[in-house]
């Protein structure tokens, strides 16, 4: 969406800081020996004290609150009693939420306690090219060059990035126009970030595989080579100067 008023500024912030401060709790909250469907619940609790309901649920009928991803899923991951937290996993939270009509986007990856199977580069390098990359953000930059950016940096960092996930442009939807913000160089995207309107940008930072496919379940997407792969998302208002970041309140 275009933010055109004060009030439209006030509900993406509010939504924003539903879905950041989620996702900082969820986190703090995860434990080894704790199941994904225990970390759902207690992340919909907190999304109800906001008042928020679930994006994913809300569009698509998804199977969860939140999406939590574990080991070799990428994304999109059902919260399940039989799924249970070990040291070392490597996490992913997607929070994203509807409040008053408006809607946030907020994921993150991360080790859960000690990092045993070394996915902290991993992960590091993925929170840092995120950031880096929404700095270079300002209306008019075209969004292959900040494409190229990411995998470039993920490249420089000897990893590299999933192809078929995207982030997009977001506010009284969960996806709008742009429909794709590519971590990889598209030079066949010609489109530019305006200024006013808000998108969603995501990193995937791979081990090796450059694409995610579903699997049998409908929603969970794994690579086939059984990489790993770290996601950063931020809901962010573009401006002419550097963007403001909407979920900040988890500084992933
Ligand atoms: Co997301
Ligand atoms: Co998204």
């Amino acid at each position: 969406m275009s933010i055109t008023s004060k009030a439209e500024l006030l509900g993406m912030q509010k939504v924003g800081e539903a879905v950041g401060t989620t996702l900082k709790k969820m986190r703090d909250y995860a434990r080894p020996g704790m199941t994904t469907q225990e970390l759902d619940n207690f992340g919909r609790s907190i999304l109800d004290g906001f008042g928020a309901k679930s994006a994913p649920k809300l569009t698509y009928g998804f199977p969860g609150h939140t999406c939590i991803s574990i080991n070799h899923e990428v994304a999109h991951g059902i919260p399940s009693e039989k799924k249970i937290m070990k040291e070392g996993d490597l996490i992913n939270i997607d929070v994203s939420a509807e409040l008053n009509g408006y809607w946030g986007d907020n994921g993150g990856s991360f080790v859960l306690g000690r990092d045993i199977h070394h996915h902290k580069a991993l992960v590091d390098g993925s929170r840092k090219i995120l950031l880096h990359a929404i700095r270079r953000i300002r209306g008019g930059v075209r969004i292959a060059d900040i494409g190229r950016y990411i995998e470039t940096e993920a490249r420089r960092s000897g990893f590299r990035v999933i192809r078929n996930l995207v982030g997009h442009g977001i506010g009284r939807s969960l996806h709008e126009d742009p429909k794709e913000i590519p971590c990889y160089h598209d030079r066949f995207n010609l489109k530019r970030f305006k200024t006013n309107s808000v998108i969603a940008i995501e990193t995937f930072i791979s081990t090796n595989a450059t694409y995610a496919y579903e699997q049998g379940d409908g929603w969970t997407l794994m690579t086939r080579d059984g990489s790993f792969v770290a996601q950063h998302e931020h809901t962010v208002l573009i401006t002419k100067k550097e963007p403001i970041i909407l979920t900040s309140s988890n500084e992933i």
